[in-house]
C-alpha cells in the first residue's frame, strides 16, 4: 500500500493522509479516513489505545508547541491515537479541516461557546433548540455576563436587524427538534460574515450525509455524535468540526475543561461511522415512506417532515439537504392522552428519547423535552408550535412495512374507546 510511513522509534505505522481520501466518495472515506494501520501487528483498523499516558521519546521537543500534532501523544486528555482516528473520520465526512470529539454533545457545545464568548459579548440563537442547549444559552450564559437573544425561525430570516456591535456568534440548529425546521445556512453565513460574526450550526439531526454546513460557509459544525454518527444507541459523544485555527482554540478549552472522549467510546464511534452513509440513506427512505403513510392515515391531524411538500421549509430543505433525514413528527387526533397511549402500545418501535440509531424510537415531546418540568411554559409551547398530541419518530433501519404495521395497530389501540 502506498502512503506516508511515519517512523516512531521501533513502531512502524502506515498512514494514508486525509488529503489522499478527500477525493474519494463518502462511504469510502467513512471506512478508511484517519485509520492508523499498525504494520507491526497487522491491524487493519486503528486499535483501541486505552492508556492514559504515552512514553514519549521526543518529550523534550514538547508536544505543547503544536497542539494538533498527532504523531506524538503524551496524555489522553490532550490526545490519543484512537480518538484521533474518530476525529479525522468526522472531519473528512463533514469536509472540514479538523475535528474534535467530546464526552457528549453538550460538552462539545459548552466548550465551543466558552471558547468564543466572554463577558460583554452577545450571542444570537433560536428558541427551537435542543432543551439543554436552550437552557445553557438562556440561563447560564447571562451568569457569565454574556448577552443573549433568542429568535423564532421566522425572525431568523431578518437576523440582520438583531446584530449588535458586541455580537460574536450566531448559534443555530438545523434540522430542528421536533418540528424539523430547516434554515437557509448560506444566507445566515452571509449575514454573519458581513458583521464578522461566527456562524455555529448544530447539524445533529441532518448528519454529514445529508448536510454539510461548512460547504454553505458556516464556521463551526457541532454534533451530538451520540445520534447518527455513532448510530447504535450505545455511547454518548460530541463532535465539533471547523478550520484548524478554530479547532486549536476549542481544543485548548477542552484540555482545560476536560470533556475529552473515552478511547473505547472513540473506537465504537469510529466503528459506527463506517456505516453512516448506508444507515442514513436507508433512514431517509424509511422516513419518507412513513411520512407519506402518516399523511394518509385517518388518525393523524398533521405530519411534519421536510421531505413533504406540506412542510413550511420544503423549498429550503431541497437546497440544504441531500436527504430529508430520519425524523418524522406528527399530531395524533385527540391530544396528549392518545399520544402517550400510542407510544406505549408499540411493539417494535420503542418509546425512548434519542434518535439516529438503527432502531426506531418514539417520543412524546410534551412528556420529555418539552414537559413543564423543563421550565417550558404554556405560552412558549404555543409559540414553538408544540401542539397537543405531538409525537416524534426517529426512524431506524428496520423493514419499514413492519414499522407501519406496528403503528397501524397502535393507532387502533390508542384511539379505541
Ligand atoms: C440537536 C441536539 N444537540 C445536542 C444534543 C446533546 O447531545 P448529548 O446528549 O450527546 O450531550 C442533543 C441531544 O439530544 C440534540 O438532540
Amino acid at each position: 500500500m502506498s502512503g506516508n510511513i511515519i517512523k516512531h522509534d521501533n513502531i512502524l505505522q502506515t498512514v494514508l493522509k486525509n488529503s489522499y481520501w478527500s477525493s474519494k466518495g463518502f462511504n469510502t472515506r467513512a471506512i478508511h479516513a484517519g485509520q492508523v494501520r499498525d504494520a507491526r501487528y497487522g491491524s487493519i483498523f486503528t486499535p483501541i489505545f486505552m492508556e492514559d499516558a504515552f512514553l514519549n521519546p521526543n518529550r523534550s521537543k514538547s508536544v505543547f508547541t503544536d497542539p494538533l500534532s498527532q504523531e506524538e501523544y503524551i496524555y489522553t486528555r490532550y490526545g490519543n491515537p484512537t480518538i484521533t482516528t474518530a476525529e479525522e473520520l468526522i472531519a473528512s465526512l463533514e469536509e472540514g479541516e479538523a475535528a474534535l470529539t467530546f464526552s457528549s454533545g453538550m460538552a462539545a457545545i459548552a466548550a465551543t461557546i466558552h471558547t468564543f464568548l466572554a463577558k460583554g459579548d452577545h450571542v444570537i440563537s433560536m428558541r427551537e433548540l435542543y432543551g439543554q442547549t436552550y437552557s445553557l444559552i438562556k440561563n447560564e450564559l447571562p451568569r457569565f455576563g454574556i448577552e443573549t437573544t433568542l429568535l423564532s425561525v421566522k425572525e431568523m430570516q431578518s437576523i440582520d436587524g438583531f446584530i449588535k456591535p458586541n455580537t460574536k456568534m450566531i448559534y443555530v440548529e438545523s434540522i430542528t427538534n421536533p418540528l424539523l425546521r430547516v434554515l437557509d445556512l448560506k444566507s445566515l453565513a452571509k449575514v454573519a460574515h458581513e458583521h464578522s460574526v461566527l456562524l455555529c450550526v448544530d447539524s445533529t439531526f441532518a448528519s454529514p450525509y445529508n448536510q454539510k454546513p461548512l460547504l454553505f460557509d458556516a464556521d463551526i459544525v457541532i454534533h451530538s455524535a451520540t445520534k447518527y454518527l455513532n448510530g447504535h444507541n450505545d455511547l454518548i459523544a460530541g463532535a465539533v468540526v471547523s478550520s484548524k485555527e478554530i479547532i486549536k482554540k476549542i481544543r485548548d478549552q477542552r484540555i482545560k475543561t476536560g470533556g475529552s472522549l473515552d478511547p473505547l467510546a472513540a473506537y465504537l464511534l469510529a466503528r459506527g461511522l463506517r456505516t453512516l452513509g448506508i444507515r442514513v440513506e436507508r433512514q431517509n427512505k424509511n422516513a419518507m415512506k412513513l411520512a407519506r403513510w402518516l399523511e394518509d392515515t385517518e388518525y393523524v391531524r398533521r405530519v411534519y417532515y421536510p421531505g413533504l411538500k406540506s412542510h413550511p421549509d420544503h423549498g429550503i430543505a431541497k437546497r440544504m439537504l441531500k436527504g430529508y433525514g430520519g425524523v418524522v413528527s406528527f399530531e395524533i387526533d385527540g391530544g396528549d392522552l392518545p399520544a402517550s397511549k400510542f407510544a406505549d402500545s408499540l411493539r417494535i418501535a420503542i418509546k425512548a428519547p434519542s434518535l439516529g440509531g438503527v432502531q426506531t424510537l418514539v417520543t412524546v415531546p410534551r412528556e420529555t423535552s418539552h414537559h413543564p418540568r423543563t421550565g417550558v411554559t404554556k405560552e412558549e409551547l404555543k409559540l414553538l408550535g408544540i401542539n397537543e398530541g405531538l409525537i416524534r419518530v426517529a426512524v431506524g433501519i428496520e423493514d419499514i412495512s413492519d414499522i407501519i404495521d406496528d403503528f397501524a395497530l397502535s393507532f387502533k389501540k390508542a384511539l379505541s374507546v
